[in-house]
């Protein structure tokens, strides 16, 4: 979940970065090992158009740091010496010279659909194969969205061949945007994810009456579903957020945070906040992590071994943004019997929340976060960000070299070279 746009930039006065922007149109390459420190590495790396170098050596140390009141990592943060036209401008940002074998030697950003206020493209991005169709959904529980207690947020579904021919300029305009009726209904969707040739949706539930659940979705008309599960013991979940497949055993891991709750269309929690597993052999429900503020986002790395959650907590939705709650990547070890090991902490976001994760096939990890899509390397070491100047909840592989991604008014379109993770 991620309802809030991020409006207000934070521009600080300082200019010190003549060297910053090396792009050029030249081919992506990688400069040899002479070099010394890493900005000056970075700053010799010739760029594909589109792209900048956004240098960590070049805002470490600032003349002045923005009071909190004035910046606390909820607005867009520009770095000195650019402005946020030129962030836009060219919105492959490199912090990292590994960035440009993701992005390859051209990559490009559409926006394939945009609304005016209503927060149409949110999350649950899932790719179709056979249909070559991705299917996304509203925000909800959003005021802009109208949705919550009284009207579920709605699945919505776009043709990738026609974002292609929109990106590559052959056709213009953007994408046409269908509504998905499921039945019976997917009540207030948030996360989604392939599943057995179907979809898998994490419903959050509806007021007190409507208990959050997963939802199985079959892709083609007339989109019948079923519901696989919806309480915990009898318990209704507090609202389910996101889910996971893994790899090894093909069990669904899956999320539940509070925010329906925060966002007023559920009732106070009865459960902690959790990451389930449901294993779809006995049908038996148990739990494999806790201790978070609010989870959110769940992916497992292409092999199994290792799983990536997101604790959005520094949001609750609608009270305040709290920056000093976590807005943090956990990783643990997936063990052979399919629980989690070894919580290390992976990564602390520097903008918004971290919200929907995923991996490419080599396994760098990607977030939506409040000011576009950042991506890791296993390491944690921030590589580079996909720039949408204002909150990405989620987004997804829809095949190799390209993503989806929900911008809530704006849906984006990139193509960029890293291949997609695999689909289960
Ligand atoms: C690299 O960063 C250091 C420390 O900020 C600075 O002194 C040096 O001039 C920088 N080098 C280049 C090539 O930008
Ligand atoms: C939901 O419906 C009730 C009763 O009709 C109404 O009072 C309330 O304002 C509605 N809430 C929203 C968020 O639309
Ligand atoms: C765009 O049109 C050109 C020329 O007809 C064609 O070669 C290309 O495949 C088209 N691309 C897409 C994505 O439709
Ligand atoms: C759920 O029911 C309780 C008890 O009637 C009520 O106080 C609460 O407002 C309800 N919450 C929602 C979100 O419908
Ligand atoms: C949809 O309906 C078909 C035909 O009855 C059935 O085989 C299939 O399992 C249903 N799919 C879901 C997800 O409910
Ligand atoms: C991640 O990047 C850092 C800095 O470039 C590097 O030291 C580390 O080895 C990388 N990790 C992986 C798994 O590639």
């Amino acid at each position: 979940m991620l309802f809030s746009q991020l409006e207000n930039a934070t521009f600080l006065p300082f200019a010190s970065l003549a060297a910053l922007l090396t792009a050029t149109t030249a081919e992506a390459t990688i400069p040899g090992s002479g070099t010394s420190g890493a900005n000056e590495s970075l700053a010799s790396l010739k760029l594909p158009p589109n792209a900048q170098i956004i240098d960590s050596a070049k805002f470490a140390s600032l003349p002045s740091v923005a009071p909190p009141s004035e910046y606390d990592g909820n607005t867009i943060w520009v770095p000195p010496g650019l402005t946020r036209q030129q962030l836009k401008d060219r919105p492959f940002h490199v912090y990292d010279r590994d960035f440009l074998d993701i992005i390859g030697h051209e990559p490009k950003l559409t926006i394939i659909a945009e609304s005016e206020k209503d927060p149409l493209y949110h999350e649950a991005v899932v790719w179709i194969p056979p249909t070559n169709e991705v299917f996304f959904a509203q925000n909800a529980g959003a005021r802009d969205a109208g949705t919550g207690l009284n009207k579920s947020s709605i699945v919505q579904r776009i043709s990738v061949a026609e974002a292609l021919e929109i990106a590559s300029g052959n056709k213009t305009g953007h994408v046409q945007v269908h509504t998905v009726k499921s039945d019976p209904p997917v009540i207030n969707p948030n996360g989604a994810t392939n599943y057995k040739g179907n979809m898998l949706f994490a419903g959050e539930g509806m007021g007190n009456k409507t208990a959050p659940a997963l939802y199985v979705v079959n892709p083609r008309s007339p989109y019948n579903s079923t519901i696989l599960v919806n309480n915990y013991y009898g318990r209704q979940f507090n609202s389910l957020n996101d889910i996971g497949i893994n790899p090894r055993n093909l069990h669904i891991y899956f999320t539940d945070p509070l925010y329906g709750y925060f966002q007023n269309f559920r009732p106070a929690p009865v459960l902690p906040v959790q990451v389930y597993r449901l294993n779809p052999d006995t049908m038996a429900v148990t739990v494999v992590a806790s201790d978070f503020d609010q989870v959110n986002g769940i992916a497992f790395s292409p092999d199994g071994k290792v799983v990536y959650v997101t604790d959005s907590g520094a949001n609750h939705g609608f009270f305040p943004y709290d920056g000093a709650r976590p807005a943090t990547i956990y990783r643990f070890d997936v063990e052979d019997d399919g629980t989690f090991a070894n919580r290390k902490t992976f990564a602390f976001v520097d903008n918004g929340i971290p919200d929907g994760i995923h991996c490419d096939g080599k396994g760098n990890i990607y977030a939506g976060c409040g000011d576009g899509i950042h991506v890791w390397n296993r390491s944690g070491k921030l590589l580079g960000k996909i720039f949408t100047d204002g909150g990405a909840a989620n987004f997804q592989f829809a095949g190799d070299g390209r993503m989806v991604i929900c911008a809530e008014t704006r849906l984006y379109f990139a193509q960029i070279a890293a291949k997609a993770g695999p689909i289960h």
